[in-house]
């Protein structure tokens, strides 16, 4: 059975679906996009990664390709077309196609490319179980993070640079030496009072779907949370560590910079956080 990939308005086979040469996003990183964890058959999340879609639309000043109804459809059917029971649905949208120009072209209508992947479960439950290690780096990306670019060159650099270290991911961390999130997830960390600790999402970071899903999981599970900075140092000395998103939910960090977080072995907080989050996250059946 062919993948299938929907493009502009048209469900077409991933193989040869496609773009064209001058599209913003290509050209410019002119576009924004939402990952969509699907568990069980389920989207998870859709409502709230469709919100912060329209947030960075309207913050770039790009129109919605179409009615947010209808999006959802377009979501729940690519995933059902491919199948896929738990993996990923993948939004991407950009101001469009025109001449290369800087300015915002007229009358330009945006692109939409919508995908579903599989991925076994058995692969992130290994993960889980071991744990993730990883580096840190220096802050190098723009101002505007809060908003889910494609354009996203830091973060593919930084995350290389961590496989070259032989970890998982790399958290960026600002001048005074407090860790922002990682190239593809929020940061967090347990204190040995037992108190998740993450980063205030105003400014600076992405406000992760996933990290604001895991407010209501700890309030679920009676944990405080803490919203402000902490230190790299802080990181290194800490109960647990984790990190999350839509593919990882919430992930432990065993080791920073090759320093081994406790006794080097995932927390016991961060496995009830993820064992009880698709129980309280938004599921919409594909
Ligand atoms: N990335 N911070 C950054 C820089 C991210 O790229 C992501 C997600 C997050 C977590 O956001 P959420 O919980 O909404 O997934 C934080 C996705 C998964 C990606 O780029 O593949």
């Amino acid at each position: 059975m062919p993948r299938i990939a929907y493009v502009n308005g048209r469900y077409v086979e991933h193989a040869s679906a496609a773009v064209h040469i001058e599209d913003r996003g290509y050209q410019f990183a002119d576009g924004v996009y939402e990952v969509c964890e699907v568990a069980q058959g389920y989207i998870v999340d859709m409502s709230h990664h469709l919100d912060r879609l329209a947030r960075s639309l309207s913050e770039l000043r790009i129109e919605w390709p179409m009615a947010r109804s209808s999006l959802k459809v377009v979501l729940a059917e690519v995933v059902r077309r491919n199948r896929v029971k738990n993996g990923l649905v993948y939004l991407q949208v950009t101001r469009g196609v025109a001449s290369r120009d800087f300015l915002f072209p007229a009358n330009t209508r945006p692109s939409i490319v919508v995908t579903s992947k599989k991925v076994d479960p058995a692969i992130a439950a290994k993960r889980a179980q071991n744990g993730i290690k990883v580096i840190t780096v220096p802050e190098n990306r723009w101002d505007r993070v809060d908003i889910k670019s494609v354009g996203l060159l830091p973060n593919v650099l930084a995350k290389e640079e961590a496989r070259a270290q032989g970890a998982q991911e790399a958290w960026f961390v600002d001048t005074d030496g407090n860790v922002k999130e990682g190239g593809s997830s929020n940061a967090w960390i347990v204190t040995r009072d037992g108190v998740l600790v993450t980063r205030p999402a105003e400014h600076g970071i992405l406000r992760g779907i996933t990290r604001t899903t895991m407010f209501e999981v700890a309030a679920k599970l009676g944990l405080k949370i803490e919203e402000r900075s902490f230190s790299v140092d802080e990181a290194k000395a800490a109960r647990e560590a984790f990190i999350s998103s839509a593919t990882t939910i919430a992930m432990p960090v065993v080791s920073i910079d090759g320093h081994p977080i406790a006794n080097g072995h995932p927390g016991s907080v961060v496995l009830s956080l993820r064992e009880a989050f698709f129980h309280v996250a938004e599921k919409i059946l594909a």
